[in-house]
């Protein structure tokens, strides 16, 4: 069961952005409703893309949409994502960790095979900005943020706004 009305966006250090996800078993309304629920999310924050679990739900779904419209976000569902050769440094956000943006390595190129909204598989050859969100979104699902990725350095430097995340959570705890 997913609880779209209760769908909002989470900040680290959330559980459900520490752990791996969990398969989608069947594309039905409520993963249609999700998908439109997380676009309605990544809008409002004004990101490129969105995981599940930024959204509360512990499924191997994510949308991205390059442009931040919401009528180009395509959904991924079941994903993988294989990277190879040469890589680059860039600065990257992420809504999960708002305030921090820091300079992220990934892979130039990559693979992406996932199950789209229509069920069908579908396989294709990223690079660029695309290549960089389908690496930032497939750790999502696995568990893994832009927090856990920084460098010792950026980790110092962002001390202030990790603690604040961190302070926060355990209020809402409490
Ligand atoms: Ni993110």
């Amino acid at each position: 069961m997913i609880d779209i009305e209760n769908c909002h966006i989470t900040h680290i250090p959330a559980k459900v952005l520490a752990e791996p996800a969990k398969p989608v078993e069947k594309i039905d309304e409520p993963i249609r409703k999700l998908v439109d629920k997380m676009a309605d999310i990544m809008v409002e924050y004004k990101g490129v893309g969105l995981a599940g679990p930024q959204a509360g739900v512990p499924l191997r779904i994510f949308i991205i949409s390059l442009d931040g419209q919401k009528e180009n976000v395509r959904a991924f569902i079941n994903p993988t994502v294989v990277c190879d050769g040469k890589t680059v440094t860039n600065e990257e956000g992420c809504l999960s960790v708002p305030g921090v943006f820091t300079r992220i390595r990934r892979y130039k190129k990559c693979t992406v095979t996932a199950t789209g909204l229509d069920g069908k598989v579908f396989t294709e050859e990223a690079e660029g900005l695309y290549a960089r969100a389908l690496q930032h979104e497939f750790d999502h699902i696995n568990g893994t943020t832009i927090a856990d990725k920084m460098s010792t350095v950026a980790k110092i430097a962002h001390r202030k706004k990790l603690q604040e995340l961190k302070d926060r959570q355990e209020n809402e705890n409490q």
